[in-house]
């Protein structure tokens, strides 16, 4: 989250971008799980190549951890796998909803407080899942925005909240956030996502 890495709040559109898509990953506290699925996206990002054409950040729909690094255990799980987690925690903010291209969120209860949140329908239909893009996801295909929101944050495209958790949660939630960021990218790369 340094802010030369920072996707631009300048309100521009992606087509005035030169076709870069942002990225913004949201979970509840932006310690854990958003911080975890930004820096997998980065690496992944960067070993494609294309850090021109993808704009990554995270936020949290809580005020909580403001200011804080991310959570000693997903800093761990992710070390463990070669990623490096860094950054501030932040919250989500208005602007985000028109300066990013997809608001992603980890689970349901995001999803639903991202989608309260936007400030009209477009912004609103930024608003995803993040398991909705794991192409091993049985449930993919009823995730589709297309389907009732109900379905779609039903639980079963929960990255679950590993706060509480033992530190076997944190490389569940490392798993599940990389083979997500797979799929998301190689949306992006095809152009069948933003
Ligand atoms: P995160 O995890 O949303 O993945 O960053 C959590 C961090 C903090 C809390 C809950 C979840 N908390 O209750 O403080």
């Amino acid at each position: 989250m340094a802010d030369s890495q920072r996707a631009g709040a300048d309100g521009r559109g992606r087509r005035e971008d030169g076709g870069q898509t942002r990225v913004l990953f949201v979970c509840l506290g932006n310690i854990c799980r958003s911080p975890t699925a930004e820096g997998v996206m980065r690496a992944l990002v960067a070993q494609a190549g294309l850090q021109e054409r993808v704009a990554i950040d995270s936020a949290g729909v809580g005020a909580w951890h403001v200011g804080s690094p991310p959570d000693r255990r997903a800093v761990a799980a992710a070390r463990e796998r070669g990623i490096v987690l860094e950054g501030r925690a932040r919250q989500v903010r208005a602007e985000d909803f028109d300066d990013f291209d997809l608001l992603i969120g980890m689970d349901g209860e995001n999803t639903r407080e991202l989608r309260r949140l936007a400030p009209g329908r477009e912004q609103r239909e930024k608003v995803r899942m993040l398991r909705e893009f794991d192409p091993a996801n049985d449930v993919a295909v009823a995730s589709q925005p297309s389907q009732p929101l109900a379905r779609r944050v039903a639980g079963e495209l929960d990255v679950p909240d590993p706060y509480y958790g033992a530190a076997d949660r944190f490389e569940e939630v490392f798993d599940l956030v990389q083979a997500a960021c797979e799929g998301l990218l190689a949306q992006i790369r095809s152009g069948e996502a933003p």
